[in-house]
């Protein structure tokens, strides 16, 4: 035979037998567990095969599938492709959100999302900790205000002098009315920007849109440094973006909290995360609406009556909307804009869920196997939404059950030493004293830790 062929088949072979190896390994360290067996797993290039059984998950397959594998396994957390754990089980993504240390983020999977630099997407633990300090006191109350605002004039803007005093404005794809095209071009050109070497860009329209699209973007960013470096009169001090260049401007210790580059590496990821998820969330509410026409009979009477005489809607109009929450609150159980969240399993542990008998399941989970938090397979889980696939936003309006609803993956919580008017002069070592105060017992135990646990904005 041919050596260069007896080559290629030796290669193939090789790969092949190596492939079934780990595969075999892999479901050993996962105890056998039930679950979607494919040669591919749904992550990376693989993600844009189409599906074919036992060989790949296909394409948006975990979006297409909704609840349907679990309720097949009869288990609300399966194993896909031997290789990583989805879960859908309320209880369990409650453990996993409640500890960044024992399920932190697998910042390898976001590397992709590191074209302008190191940001609080792709970073975990201390870095993130950075950004996070940064950012983080921009979610606050005066900022939700900021925002509102400006909503309400970009509303008016569309309505006075882009749609002006026309009947009917058709749109081909809503989605044109809230995103910006050039954002529209980078979101959806992120692969190709990936993949496309600087020689390949001229060759192929597609290329060069994308890659426009990027350079535009940039310069955006950087007008908007620019300009907000230059505006003589510095108000509103509050929002995200002037926090992130108060980091890059104001060095403390002779050095500034964040480089040039992560300072447009955060700008960029903001940009992208903050419209990508709201603009289509935003999209598919209005899809919804068309499709319900009765459902939005009700949202415009709700708004008639909350806001007389068409007047602006301000925060506090917020509790007489309750419909119109219920309405986003459904289109991002239905539609979640991030489908699954990936955390990793940082040691041996275990995860438990229950079959429709309500019998306790057991999953060893080892460590370094990726957990995938399916916010999709929850929403559609019909133990906790009668009749998921209908649009209903009514079932926001009375109790609902919290724990199963994950658009915004799990709420984290702040927490603070409860205030006792009876300990007010107290300093700090009195304090921790009192609040940290053990005794013996079959362990130690802590006497009386009066804390609160605050939900945080985001
Ligand atoms: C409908 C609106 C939105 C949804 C459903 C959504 C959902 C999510 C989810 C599920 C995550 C993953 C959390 C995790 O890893 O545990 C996430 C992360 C993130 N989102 Fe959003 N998001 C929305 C709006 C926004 C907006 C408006 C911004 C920016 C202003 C934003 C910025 C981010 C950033 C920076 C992260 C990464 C945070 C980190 O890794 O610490 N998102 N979002």
């Amino acid at each position: 035979m041919n050596p260069v062929i007896l080559l290629v088949f030796a290669v193939g072979g090789l790969w092949v037998i190596q492939k079934i190896v780990g595969y075999r390994n892999a479901l050993r360290a996962i105890n056998y567990f039930p679950g979607h067996r494919t040669v591919f797993d749904i992550r990376g290039m693989s993600s844009l095969l189409p599906r074919i059984p036992y060989i790949t998950g296909g394409r948006n397959g975990g979006w297409k599938r909704k609840h349907d594998l679990f309720a097949k396994l009869d288990r609300d957390i399966i194993s896909f492709a031997a290789t990583f754990f989805v879960v859908a089980d309320p209880g369990a993504i409650k453990e996993i959100t409640a500890s960044r240390q024992r399920f932190p983020k697998p910042v390898e999977m976001y590397k992709g999302l590191q074209f302008f630099g190191n940001n609080i997407v792709v970073s975990e633990a201390e870095e993130w900790k950075r950004y996070r300090k940064i950012c983080g006191p921009s979610f606050s109350e005066p900022n939700n205000k900021l925002v509102w605002d400006e909503t309400v004039k970009i509303v008016h803007d569309l309505f006075d002098n882009v749609w002006g005093s026309r009947k009917e404005i058709v749109y081909e794809h809503a989605l044109e009315v809230t995103m910006p095209d050039t954002l529209h071009t980078v979101s959806d050109g992120f692969i190709v920007k990936l993949l496309t070497p600087k020689w390949a860009v001229p060759y192929k329209k597609r290329f060069r849109q994308v890659i426009f699209a990027f350079e535009e973007l940039e310069r955006h960013m950087h007008e908007m440094i620019d300009s907000r470096r230059n505006a003589e009169k510095k108000e509103e001090r509050y929002d995200l973006l002037s926090s992130l260049l108060d980091a890059n401007d104001d060095p403390t210790d002779g050095q500034s909290k964040l480089t040039d580059q992560e300072l447009l590496a955060n700008i960029f990821i903001f940009l992208i995360a903050g419209h990508e998820t709201t603009a289509h969330s935003l999209c598919f509410s209005f899809g919804l609406l068309a499709l319900y026409q009765d459902e939005q009979d009700r949202a415009y009477q709700e708004i008639q009556k909350a806001l007389p005489g068409g007047r602006d809607p301000t925060m506090q109009d917020i509790p007489a909307l309750s419909f119109i929450e219920g309405i986003m609150n459904e289109t991002l159980r239905m539609y979640p804009p991030v489908v699954s969240v990936p955390k990793i399993s940082a040691e041996d542990t275990t995860l438990s869920t229950t079959n429709s008998a309500g019998e306790k399941i057991v999953i060893p989970v080892p460590a370094g196997v990726t957990v995938n938090l399916h916010a999709v397979g929850l929403h559609y889980n019909p133990k906790y939404w009668t009749d998921p696939y209908k649009f209903s936003p009514e079932r926001f309006l009375g109790d609902w059950p919290r724990d199963a609803f994950l658009p915004f993956s799990g709420g984290k919580y702040k927490i603070t030493v409860k205030e006792d008017p009876a300990f007010a002069g107290e300093t700090f070592e009195q304090k921790k004293e009192r609040v940290l105060k053990a005794k013996g017992g079959l362990t130690l135990t802590p006497v009386r830790m009066p804390l609160v646990f605050t939900r945080r904005d985001w």
